[in-house]
């Protein structure tokens, strides 16, 4: 097929954003998800814990730590999404899609993208408690550095990572990047041509 390429799309800058330093490279997040996934095997040795992803951003993740996971597992989803139209959720968490399988008495691992300030978190784990798992763990693959949940609650965690937007492995801004095979920061280029890829660093995010 013949293509014009200087006419072809740059994944990497999609309208004004550009996802530029890369954070967490693939082959790392490979290698995290696989030793999470060990982790996992050996604490539910014996157990078939149910897998319960936040759409659409734990997607990625969920799917690569259900492979790295040496037990029978089940899967299901929630979607939520938070009122608050800034890069701050406020904490006001609305179920778009809730879980079609019982939590009574199973052993319930959330799977969450990214624990930004822990206002969805808090909110999803009252949620979930409140439908009576034998047990409910948490596993991020990000952590803010500066979270405000409970420290006890994070059971399993990817990485730790700094205050900047991130993009990529299931994580998105404005619904894009979510395909990019690596976790990357993320600028919006501000209304004058800024040069070098500056950003001023305020994305909005309103979907998880
Ligand atoms: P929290 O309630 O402040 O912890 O926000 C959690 C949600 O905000 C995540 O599930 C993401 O959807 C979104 N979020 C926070 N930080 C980022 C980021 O750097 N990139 C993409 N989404 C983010
Ligand atoms: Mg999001």
């Amino acid at each position: 097929m013949a293509s014009d390429s200087s006419a072809a799309p740059d994944p990497l800058t999609v309208g004004r954003y550009t996802a530029s330093s890369v954070l967490v490279s693939a082959a790392d997040l490979k290698a995290r998800v696989q030793a999470l996934g060990k982790e996992i095997t050996a604490d539910y040795a014996g157990r078939e814990p149910l897998l319960v992803g936040v759409l659409k951003g734990a997607f990625m993740f969920m799917s690569d730590l259900a492979r790295a996971i040496d037990l029978p597992v089940e899967f299901d989803f929630m979607a939520v999404s938070s009122y608050g139209n800034s890069t701050r959720s406020s904490g006001v968490v609305r179920i778009v899609k809730d879980l079609d399988l019982d939590l009574a008495g199973r052993d319930v691992i959330l799977v969450e993208d990214i624990i930004d300030s822990g206002l969805t978190l808090n909110y999803l784990r009252r949620n979930l408690l409140a439908r009576n798992p034998a047990s409910l763990e948490v596993c991020a693959l990000l952590v803010r550095e500066n979270h405000k949940v409970d420290e006890s609650i994070l059971r399993y965690e990817g990485y730790r990572i700094p205050s900047d937007f991130v993009v990529g492995y299931g994580l998105d801004v404005d619904e894009k990047f979510r395909n990019l095979p690596d976790i990357r920061i993320v600028g919006v280029a501000s209304e004058v041509p800024a040069g070098n890829g500056a950003a001023d660093g305020s994305v909005a995010d309103s979907a998880a």
